[in-house]
């Protein structure tokens, strides 16, 4: 029989239901594992909606306020599915809490934050993961698989977009429970640390660390409505950005994202160039990886794309027969599986707070480089 790892989740929003999918998916999917999730309690303000919600999802009870979550001994994990100025305060108290704690990306608002962060639940010594979760996307996990094996060789670009056209409209307001992310106070940043961070950690796994960085930042619509104090308000997010980089293995970087790419939703890819072969990604796409191999003859040389539903590749000898799909939800069903595997050998589950660290260092610092229009060094 499993044991129980008691969930307690702040947040019932977008992430909030992601998350809480993946945690009932996985008993049935991982039956091997030794630790099993429970929907011990959810968290937020108002009482009738997260009532509403523990009980249309399967948790057990309901909480108000996160401190008083934190206080109960009937929770040993806590997830974070807030927006980004709550992250610091809430893990710092789950860390000297002694929970487990399970946060959403970016880390933090900045990188001060975030080593704040990191010391409090490495002192603790408490289990951590953040969820950058396209990394377990079966198709950007095999392409890591790809890359570690030598098949692309030495590498030469790396080339990342992720766009989309929500924000267009001068209308959209900032601030407030759908629009946060258009609030410098709540979000710390705009696409870069929404869209780019994702990006950035993706970069970073497959590809080594990045030295330094050359950005431009643009805010298109300056003024916005502020949904909560009903003032128009200056606009102090980045609502698009590109920039340049060297990575540490001597290969070039360039990445954009923007709110501003009419027609693009959730545009999310990547390209890799390297020595002997290339591989590129596509969300919209998720299930497929293209490779090209230089080694294939001539005759039969190509862009192949692999329909990622084999079962020796990654994570999908856990879902249905070859040939059929899963989707975005299963990369958070993916996390929360390795998350209590590595409970079971005391290994972390990447990205750790610290390895978050390292891309809010990169998001700081095409921050500082948009703004002031040079190189920085990260
Ligand atoms: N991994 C990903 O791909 C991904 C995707 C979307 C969002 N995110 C991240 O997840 C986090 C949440 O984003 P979202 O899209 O779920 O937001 P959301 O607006 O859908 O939900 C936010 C939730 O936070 C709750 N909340 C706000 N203040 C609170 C407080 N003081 N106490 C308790 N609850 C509070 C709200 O009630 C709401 O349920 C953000 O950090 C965001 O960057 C990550």
């Amino acid at each position: 029989m499993s044991e129980p790892i008691r969930i307690g989740m702040i947040g019932y929003g977008f992430m909030g239901r992601a998350h809480t999918n993946a945690y009932k998916r996985v008993p049935d999917f991982f039956p091997e594992l030794k630790y099993r999730p429970v929907l011990q309690a959810a968290c937020a303000r108002n009482e009738e909606k997260v009532k509403a919600f523990a009980e249309q999802w399967g948790y057990a009870s309901h909480e108000t306020d996160w401190r008083d979550l934190l206080k109960r001994d009937d929770i040993d994990a806590v997830d974070i599915c807030v927006p980004n100025n709550l992250h610091k305060e809430m893990a710092i108290a789950a860390a000297e809490a002694g929970k487990m704690i399970l946060c959403e990306k970016p880390l933090a608002m900045n990188v001060a934050e975030g080593k704040e962060m990191c010391d409090a639940i490495e002192k603790a010594g408490v289990a951590n993961t953040v969820w950058y979760n396209y990394r377990r996307i079966p198709a950007v996990s095999l392409a890591k698989q790809l890359i570690d094996d030598g098949r692309l060789g030495r590498i030469y670009h790396y080339r990342s977009n992720f766009l989309q056209d929500w924000t267009i409209s001068e209308d959209v307001p900032q601030g407030g429970a759908a629009t946060w992310r258009l609030d410098s106070a709540a979000a710390g940043s705009g696409v870069t640390g929404d869209l780019l961070a994702h990006c950035i950690d993706t970069a970073i796994w497959l590809n080594g660390s990045i030295v330094d960085v050359s950005a431009m930042t643009e805010t298109f619509v300056k003024q916005r409505l502020h949904a909560e104090t009903q003032q128009v308000q200056e606009v102090g997010i980045d609502d698009a950005c590109a920039f340049l980089c060297h990575f540490d293995n001597g290969s070039l970087g360039l990445f954009e994202s923007t709110r501003y790419a009419r027609g693009h939703k959730a545009l999310y890819t990547l390209e890799i160039n390297g020595e002997k072969a290339s591989l590129r990604w596509d969300l919209h796409d998720l299930n497929r990886l293209d490779f090209f191999e230089h080694a294939d003859g001539p005759e039969t040389r190509g862009w192949r794309t692999i329909h990622i539903t084999e079962g020796e590749m990654p994570y999908m000898d856990k879902w249905w027969v070859p040939g059929l799909c899963i989707g975005y939800e299963h990369s958070f069903v993916h996390q929360v599986a390795d998350f209590l595997k590595n409970l079971e050998s005391g290994q972390p589950t990447n990205p750790t707070f610290r390895d978050a660290l390292e891309t809010q260092a990169v998001c700081d610092a095409v921050l500082k480089s948009g703004a002031d229009r040079t190189w920085e060094t990260v």
